[in-house]
């Protein structure tokens, strides 16, 4: 991870998140839809508390769509609205908008019947290190938008940016953590790239990418590295992978630094295939 987490670390993070939380209406929270579950920070019910949330599902463009539509019921059944963004085309930007929008409706017309008009509906992204935050803010800013300056209760330095419809977005996102004590959580993270391959040995991580591809995905893996794969262990669908792209050292050994480098960096980018790691069907 970017940020070296430590119990000092973390309640700074969540102290600056709650501050902000003050100032705002409404929370995005950023969930990268491949693995919308290790990407959640463990304490955000309590971290949000009763404010509005709207949950994005970024990366939907690296997701198999049928999974995402599954998490968008599972969040549903938890009184949560959930969209699928991709963050860098701008896909479900708008629906970003009208949700929040839409949520805050009521609020707005009751205050209308007191006399307030326009106030603005003010939001924050939060989300842990590399799920799209800072993307998502530039999306969602578009090249129209207007920074409003700095106003009285803004943290210093941080300003307002105004979206469509009287929305105003905080331009800096609530960092997270994840529940990085859990294995499998920070396999998922580190398969994904979000966290960059500190976990373990980069040719260990891609023999158990390439592992988890042969239970989800096996067609991938033969469709874009021409293998076999049939009955054969990780291992040695690696090596096969390998010899079909000339990660070969002298003497005919297999150079496993550089295949693990193409795979993950093909699996992150999404060229292997758009691919799912958690299903609600799994929990
Ligand atoms: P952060 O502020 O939450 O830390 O994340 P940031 O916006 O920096 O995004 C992290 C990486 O994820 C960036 O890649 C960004 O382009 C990519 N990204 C964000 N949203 C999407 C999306 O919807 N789809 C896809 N495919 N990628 C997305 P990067 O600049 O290449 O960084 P890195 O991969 O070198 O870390």
């Amino acid at each position: 991870m970017n940020i070296n987490w430590y119990p000092g670390h973390m309640k700074k993070a969540s102290d600056s998140v709650q501050k902000n939380l003050k100032l705002v209406d409404i929370v995005f929270e950023l969930l990268d839809s491949r693995i919308p579950i290790s990407s959640q920070n463990p304490q955000i019910n309590n971290i949000v508390g009763n404010k509005p949330r709207v949950v994005i599902l970024n990366k939907s463009d690296l997701s198999d769509q049928p999974t995402i539509r599954k998490w968008i019921e599972y969040f549903k059944e938890q009184g949560i609205k959930a969209i699928p963004v991709n963050a860098v085309s701008g896909r479900g930007i708008k629906d970003i908008i009208n949700e929040a929008n839409e949520q805050m409706k009521e609020k707005m017309e009751r205050l209308k019947k007191k006399g307030i008009k326009n106030k603005p509906i003010r939001a924050m992204i939060v989300g842990i290190p590399n799920v799209g935050k800072s993307t998502l803010i530039n999306s969602l800013a578009g090249k129209k938008s207007a920074r409003t300056g700095n106003k009285p209760g803004v943290t210093k330095g941080n300003q307002w940016i105004k979206l469509r419809g009287n929305l105003e977005l905080l331009d800096t996102p609530g960092i997270l953590w994840p529940k990085f004590e859990d294995q499998k959580v920070g396999m998922h993270l580190a398969f994904t790239g979000a966290i960059r391959d500190e976990i373990m040995d980069i040719e260990t991580l891609a023999l158990r990418l390439v592992e988890r591809l042969l239970k989800i995905a096996p067609e991938m893996l033969v469709e874009r590295y021409d293998v076999n794969i049939e009955d054969l262990p990780a291992l040695e669908v690696l090596n096969n992978i390998a010899e079909k792209r000339g990660c070969i050292i002298k003497g005919g050994e297999i150079d496993y630094t550089r295949v693990a480098h193409i795979i993950l960096d093909e699996f992150r980018r999404g060229i292997i295939g758009s691919v799912s790691l958690e299903s609600p069907d799994d929990i």
